[in-house]
């Protein structure tokens, strides 16, 4: 039995005091993995439980969506191993087999994703290499960008009255074989459509082939949470063009249903996004010099960033943080 002093239970013998002091000899660790969702992007929007990982954590293995501003100061070593723009950094294989290493040599690894990893974020597949080895790994879960960059930009996807359901989903397929799982429309059912950018062709087809009015608010949102936040409010029937009009940078994500219409009311103030309506990107995809339809006619007007979206991300060569 373990002894109590004061009321509490005191540490047993061979265990390290609270703050480690006991012994400066290194202990032998067990390695381990934990899969940490992110956030959506402000580093503030990790879990706490996240958070106290990468403070325990020797090897920090991060995606791009991940902001690096929450890596500074950790004693870990961090590696991207992120993709972008269908460039990968290191294939699926080289990381599922780096994690499996990591473990079996006894580091302590945190795989961190953007979002929640359970959200299109492949932590099934990374953990399954681990339970199948009897490694062991623990699921902390993220802040969704599906959930959290709407009602950043003053958009709660099931406001009473408006919408009782939401279902995320994505136009992006793993093969041309396979089809789309965009429901037909339902006006109670708010749909946040991820990977936006990359997929507006097919996801822009499913929404008309699926009955959707063309009148049906959508709001455009790219970088949530961010300062590079950025609210393009259109409908159905005009979100493709709008979306290359104001040439949004990724990530982007799309909100369609009648609950876009509280933007107007609880967007503006709240939030560091700056929108722009239809008929503004109309104007600004004229053009003062009457280049009609062009995107490059966008920019002056609204300060669009101007970044290569196709350019590599800055951390992509950042193999340790210190
Ligand atoms: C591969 S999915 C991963 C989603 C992630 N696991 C999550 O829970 O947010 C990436 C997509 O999420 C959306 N996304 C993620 N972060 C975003 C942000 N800050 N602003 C807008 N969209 C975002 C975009 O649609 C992007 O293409």
């Amino acid at each position: 039995m373990i002894p109590r002093r004061n009321g509490r239970l005191a540490p047993a013998p061979d265990e390290p005091t609270v703050l480690g002091a006991r012994s400066r000899t290194p202990q032998p660790r067990n390695g381990c993995v934990w899969f940490v969702g992110a956030g959506p992007g402000d580093p503030d929007l990790i879990t706490l439980r996240g958070w106290r990982a990468l403070q325990q954590a020797d090897l920090v293995l991060f995606d791009s969506l991940v902001d690096v501003r929450m890596l500074e100061g950790l004693s870990a070593e961090c590696v991207y191993v992120g993709k972008r723009c269908g460039r990968h950094s290191m294939t699926q294989e080289e990381i599922n087999a780096l994690l499996v290493e990591s473990v079996r040599s006894g580091r302590r690894v945190v795989r961190l994703k953007g979002g929640d990893p359970a959200v299109l974020g492949r932590v099934g597949e990374e953990a399954l290499q681990l339970a199948e080895r009897d490694l062991p790994f623990e699921l902390v879960p993220g802040v969704t960008s599906a959930t959290a960059v709407p009602m950043l930009a003053g958009i709660p996807i099931t406001h009473r009255g408006l919408a009782d359901s939401f279902v995320v989903a994505t136009a992006h397929r793993r093969s041309k074989e396979m089809s789309l799982s965009i429901p037909p429309f339902n006006p109670e059912t708010t749909l946040v459509l991820l990977m936006a950018r990359a997929t507006a062709d097919a996801w822009h087809t499913a929404l008309v082939v699926g009955g959707y009015p063309s009148n049906l608010p959508v709001a455009l949102i790219s970088a949530g949470s961010t300062p590079e936040q950025r609210v393009v409010v259109t409908t159905v029937a005009d979100a493709f063009s709008d979306l290359h009009a104001a040439d949004l940078p990724t990530p982007v994500l799309a909100v369609v249903g009648r609950v876009v219409e509280l933007h107007d009311q609880l967007g503006e103030t709240r939030s560091p996004s700056k929108t722009h309506t239809t008929a503004e990107i109309a104007a600004a995809a004229v053009g003062n010099n009457g280049s009609a339809g062009s995107p490059e006619g966008a920019r002056p007007i609204f300060g669009f960033p101007t970044g290569d979206t196709n350019a590599a991300p800055q951390q992509v060569d950042t193999r340790s943080c210190h």
